[in-house]
């Protein structure tokens, strides 16, 4: 016989029924007569029970299915008295697979911390929390490549491996084979990177984006959705030195457009996790934050509001002249804060917003230069209980002042000719954005710590498992 998940058994309604399920223990309870087992195999948040006679299986044969224990049931399918559960099964038969010793298996019944549940993250997907949230890890990326392929958007593959640094921030990990106890030096006392595997200086990437715009320009409209590392030493619980970024990028598209597809996009994936994560959104919902579904909801339902940086400055001015206490100092030409991201989200327009025309020194070269001559046509898409969710722009295509922008920023040009040459030969206005998907999978999971949304987060000090 066959295996059915849990998620299938529990929807059948073909009482009688022989199944066979296979999973892991969550409990075991009864008496003298019968035993009553939760088991779960990761399908769904529910556990189906199984009702052993434990005078035909014999006290010997029970006694190693304890928490944690794997083991395959066969039986019929029973219609159940409980509350919660439609049906249960049976036990004709029990196959122990393996068995968790009570005294040293960490994951006993409930109530862990998330803190120390990610000191053991290699069992915490066993745990209700963690399998609702990487089922909806799943179902978030599912949604993402549908959202784009429904719109006709390509999925480009870019490298993770490059010699540039697209963000200009220097915040990257160095990749190399030379041997770190005997490093060659030429007269000037620099690094010779001739001798390395790439025959230059090499790091993970920070942003597939300078590799999109060139795929952009070549099949409109591309998407990029890929891990992407960061040496920021900021131990926040919305940084990771490891998360996984999506980068749409499109022809012909300006600042107004890409605004629109970043409002449409989060929607989309957020309806997607209403529609298709209903149970684990529950479950989380219930243990974690009250607010959650309604939050999701209220997202979905209503325009994210639009205004430009200065603005927004503005904004933050006239709350601190009123006596709103931050930490940092806010003011035109400053780096906006999360306390002020979310001030003006939470606490001012009580939605989502998009933040446009950020002063040019405090964003990327690469984006589009305004008029005026101080701002860039930079969109930062802000969420509540998060901050920055979404950082995008339009692009410059003008190569001179492309170049230039370079040059003042000392944004080494010579190892992205490659990237100019995109502005030289048939350039279109363009942009694009990159959304942090794990920021993403706090806001739809209520979490409120960025290392409970990945499975194994790498952060300062930290890259166990
Ligand atoms: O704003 P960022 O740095 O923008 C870029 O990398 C552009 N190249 C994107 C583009 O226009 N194609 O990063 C984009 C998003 C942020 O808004 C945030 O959601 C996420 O990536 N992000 C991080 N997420 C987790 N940990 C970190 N250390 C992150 N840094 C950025
Ligand atoms: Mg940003």
């Amino acid at each position: 016989m066959g295996r059915t998940v849990i998620a299938e058994a529990l929807k059948r309604t073909d009482i009688g029924a022989e199944v066979l399920v296979k999973g892991w223990v969550r409990t075991r309870r009864g008496n003298k007569t019968v035993s009553f087992i939760a088991l779960n195999d990761g399908s769904c948040i529910h556990n189906i029970q199984i009702v052993v006679d434990n005078v035909k299986f014999g006290e010997e044969y029970l006694k190693p299915i304890t928490t944690g224990a794997c083991i395959g049931v066969s039986g019929n399918l029973v219609e159940s008295p409980g509350q919660g559960q439609s049906v249960e099964i049976h036990a004709t038969a029990i196959e122990i697979y393996g068995t968790a010793d009570p005294d040293t298996y960490p994951l006993q019944k409930k109530g862990h911390t998330l803190e120390f549940l990610r000191e053991i993250a290699h069992l915490r997907p066993r745990t209700n929390t963690f399998g609702a949230i990487f089922r909806i890890r799943h179902e978030m990326a599912m949604a993402i490549h549908r959202f784009f392929h429904e719109k006709g958007f390509f999925y480009f593959h870019t490298p993770i491996i490059t010699a540039s640094d697209c963000e200009g921030a220097g915040q990257m990990f160095q990749v190399t084979t030379m041997n770190l106890y005997d490093l060659k030096k030429d007269e000037t006392g620099s690094i010779d990177y001739d001798r390395d595997f790439f025959g230059k200086q090499t790091s993970l990437t920070v942003s597939g984006q300078l590799e999109g715009e060139l795929a952009a320009m070549a099949m409109g409209s591309i998407y990029t959705f890929g891990p992407t590392f960061r040496a920021e030493n900021s131990n926040t619980p919305r940084h990771l030195a490891e998360f996984w970024m999506i980068e749409p990028e499109v022809a012909f598209n300006e600042i107004e457009e890409n605004m629109q597809l970043a409002q449409d996009f989060i929607q989309y994936c957020v309806q997607w996790a209403l529609d298709n994560c209903k149970d684990d959104l529950k479950f989380l919902n219930d243990m974690y934050d009250k607010e959650l579904i309604e939050r999701l909801n209220f997202v979905v339902k209503n325009d994210f509001k639009r205004l430009t940086y200065t603005e927004g400055v503005s904004i933050l001015e006239e709350a601190v002249a009123k006596g709103v206490k931050f930490e940092y100092p806010v003011g035109w030409g400053t780096d906006l804060q999360s306390e002020h991201e979310r001030y003006l989200v939470e606490q001012h327009f009580k939605k989502p917003v998009i933040l446009t025309d950020y002063p040019k020194e405090i964003k990327s070269f690469y984006m589009k230069q305004n008029e005026d001559g101080k701002t860039v046509r930079a969109m930062d898409v802000l969420f509540p209980k998060i901050g920055e969710i979404i950082g995008g722009s339009q692009r410059e295509e003008d190569l001179t002042k492309l170049q230039n922008r370079a040059d003042e920023m000392g944004v080494p040009t010579k190892d992205i000719w490659w990237y100019l040459e995109t502005r030289k030969f048939g350039t279109a206005p363009h942009a694009g954005f990159g959304l942090g998907f794990e920021r993403l999978l706090l806001f739809v999971t209520g979490m409120s710590n960025i290392r409970d949304v990945i499975p194994f987060p790498r952060t300062p000090n930290n890259a166990e498992f």
